[in-house]
């Protein structure tokens, strides 16, 4: 399978910023890591990040016909993109929604996610290991 892990926004600042919330691994360290995560079980994974809502929805749109599913952290998008929300549901490609924090034990307004229903599933709380089980979902 042909995976793809999108980072949203500040997401790479990870390792550095809050390391007591989002753990002291680099985004690059993380991706190398889920990049042999795959390789180990047969399937490939490609990158992405950006602090733009509109570059998202065009990696997104762009995703259609080219990979087989979408491991999506949004990072504070997930709580208010409608824009994104739209691009998960214009495409066919299932997208599974990661956290690395339990958003659900922090501030009131981390609680609600406007991504989740047009996700394939959500996985959140498990640092690295979320983007791992959402990843192994695919292919599971
Ligand atoms: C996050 C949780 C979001 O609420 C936050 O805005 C982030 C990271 C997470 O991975 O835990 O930037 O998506």
């Amino acid at each position: 399978m042909k995976l793809l892990v999108i980072h949203g926004v500040n997401l790479n600042l990870t390792g550095r910023r809050e390391p007591g919330v989002y753990g002291t691994k680099t985004l690059d360290e993380i991706n190398v890591e889920l990049s042999e995560f795959c390789a180990r079980a047969g399937h490939t994974a490609e990158f992405f990040q950006s602090n733009f809502e509109g570059e998202i929805c065009t990696v997104i749109q762009n995703a259609e016909g080219v990979y087989d599913g979408i491991v999506l952290n949004a990072g504070a998008f997930t709580h208010y993109s409608y824009a994104i929300r739209d691009a998960i549901a214009a495409v066919s490609v299932p997208v599974a929604e990661v956290h690395l924090s339990n958003v659900h034990a922090r501030e009131e307004f981390r609680r609600k996610s406007v991504l989740t229903e047009v996700c394939r599933g959500e996985v959140l709380g498990f640092g690295i290991n979320s983007y791992k089980l959402a990843l192994e979902s695919f292919w599971l």
